[in-house]
């Protein structure tokens, strides 16, 4: 393999150096582009081929299907690692020592008290808000709190930082949901774990003992391992992006909630919910929405399908697709949206629409009858996947400023009126 890319434009060749990635991955860098070109730049919209960055924290192969935190493969994570392990992992480089987990879990806990006013401006929210910009909101408002920037050269500054927005996040999320539901807000209980805290804070009734369920504890514990980093994505770019700019680790992961709210990227396992209820209600037929998602006229979309990069089985699905069985079985619960989940799966993956633009279930097609089951609201869900994904944010985060990144400012080809004179509005 050649360490150099030739490009030849108006008949002049450039020579421009690759960069290969520990897994192989060959990569032009044209970061001299425009200024050997004498100002040629690249189009590339969608950054469907565009390297944005290095990074040590997520490798995954979309032909393959291959995912790993670290080094380590999902499946194993999934199968073997708590959410907190998984979250020290992906911000820090390494595994914890029982040592540091146990630390880290002590900092955490010392940081889960959000600010009391935090609930005046809960309060303001109309109880239709959606909980995905609740929760965007009051992660922005977080900034007004704890108003210290960070000292990204204090390890020390780093960490805090960290570990305020870990401890504090699950309490919004909670918060978030029980505004909803008109369910008093509260703290959770510090002797318990990450998780365990997590589903006490949203389900515990003001007038009942709350009982912890081991099947719910461990079925949230792995959906939170599976979402917890994917790379490049549209929410992780957004968090970059906005760090990029030296806004603080609070504005920045509030950006990465907005990015995530929409129905292509997180947003799609509420919108999966919703079209398996109204394929249901609809009689259950689902060779016609089949074809409907085929219809080039019709802008519907089967939902929970395709993934700009899975270009094969995306491996969470296949661990989610199993664990929904499982929970469902365990909770005895009988839902008759997961029959229609796996007819569907079953055509889509024997049609030739699908498997010519290799369309394969994705995370969010299976995730959502899970939480269903668990009791969670369909709105929620997008909030389950963000705090999954917050522990993936803060450390692509903390990546992109400890290598001390420039600003993210993309390119454009400029498409509209060349220079013309000004017409006054009499004329
Ligand atoms: N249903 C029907 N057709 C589809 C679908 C789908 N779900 N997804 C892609 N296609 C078709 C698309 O119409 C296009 O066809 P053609 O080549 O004839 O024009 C072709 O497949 C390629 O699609 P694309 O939109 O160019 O692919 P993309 O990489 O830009 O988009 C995607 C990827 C995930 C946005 C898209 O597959 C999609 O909209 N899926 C449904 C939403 C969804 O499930 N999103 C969750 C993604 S995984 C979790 C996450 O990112 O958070």
């Amino acid at each position: 393999m050649s360490d150099k890319a030739i490009l030849e434009i108006n008949g002049q060749k450039h020579e421009f150096p690759t960069i290969m990635g520990s897994e192989n991955e060959v990569a032009i860098d044209i970061s001299a582009l425009r200024a050997v070109t004498g100002g040629v730049t690249t189009l590339d919209p969608g950054f469907k081929n565009t390297g944005s960055c290095v990074s040590e924290i997520t490798f995954l192969d979309g032909e393959k299907g291959i995912l790993r935190y670290r080094g380590y493969s999902i499946e194993e994570l999934a199968e073997k690692a708590d959410f907190l392990e998984v979250a020290y992992l992906l911000i820090f480089g390494e595994l914890p020592t029982k040592e540091a987990l146990a630390k880290f879990h002590t900092d955490l806990k010392s940081e889960s008290i959000v600010d009391d006013d935090i609930r005046k401006i809960i309060d303001a929210f109309p109880k239709s808000a959606h909980p995905m910009g609740v929760l965007s909101s009051l992660t922005s408002a977080l900034t007004a709190f704890n108003p210290t920037s960070v000292d990204v050269d204090s390890p020390e500054d780093m960490y805090n930082s960290v570990v305020r927005i870990l401890g504090k996040f699950p309490v919004l999320v909670a918060w978030a949901m029980r505004k909803k539901q008109g369910l008093p807000l509260d703290y959770g209980d510090n002797s318990l774990g990450y998780v365990e805290n997590v589903l006490k804070m949203m389900f515990k009734q003001p007038n009942e003992e709350y009982v912890q369920n081991e099947i719910l504890v461990n079925a949230l514990n792995k959906l939170l391992i599976l979402h917890a980093d994917h790379e490049q994505n549209c929410s992780t770019s957004t968090v970059r992006i906005v760090g990029s700019s030296h806004a603080g680790l609070f504005a920045s992961i509030s950006a990465g909630i907005s990015a995530l709210w929409g129905p292509l990227h997180g947003g799609a396992n509420q919108a999966v919910l919703e079209m398996l209820e109204a394929i249901k209600n609809d009689g259950g037929d689902t060779k016609k929405y089949m074809a409907k998602a085929k219809d080039k006229s019709d802008p519907f979309r089967l939902m929970g399908f395709g993934h700009r990069v899975y270009k094969n089985f995306d491996p969470r699905a296949k661990i989610i697709k199993v664990t929904a069985d499982e929970v469902l079985n365990d909770l005895g619960v009988k839902d008759p949206i997961l029959d229609i989940a796996k007819g569907l799966e079953q055509e889509a993956l024997t049609d030739a629409y699908f498997i010519d633009r290799k369309l394969y279930p994705n995370v969010d097609f299976y995730s959502g009858i899970i939480y269903r089951a668990m009791g969670i609201p369909v709105e929620m869900f997008t909030v389950m996947f963000a705090l999954g994904r917050l522990p993936g944010w803060i450390g692509q985060w903390r990546e992109m400023r400890l290598r001390k990144e420039p600003i993210g400012r993309p390119r454009q080809i400029y498409i509209g009126s060349t220079h013309r004179p000004f017409k006054s509005v009499a004329k």
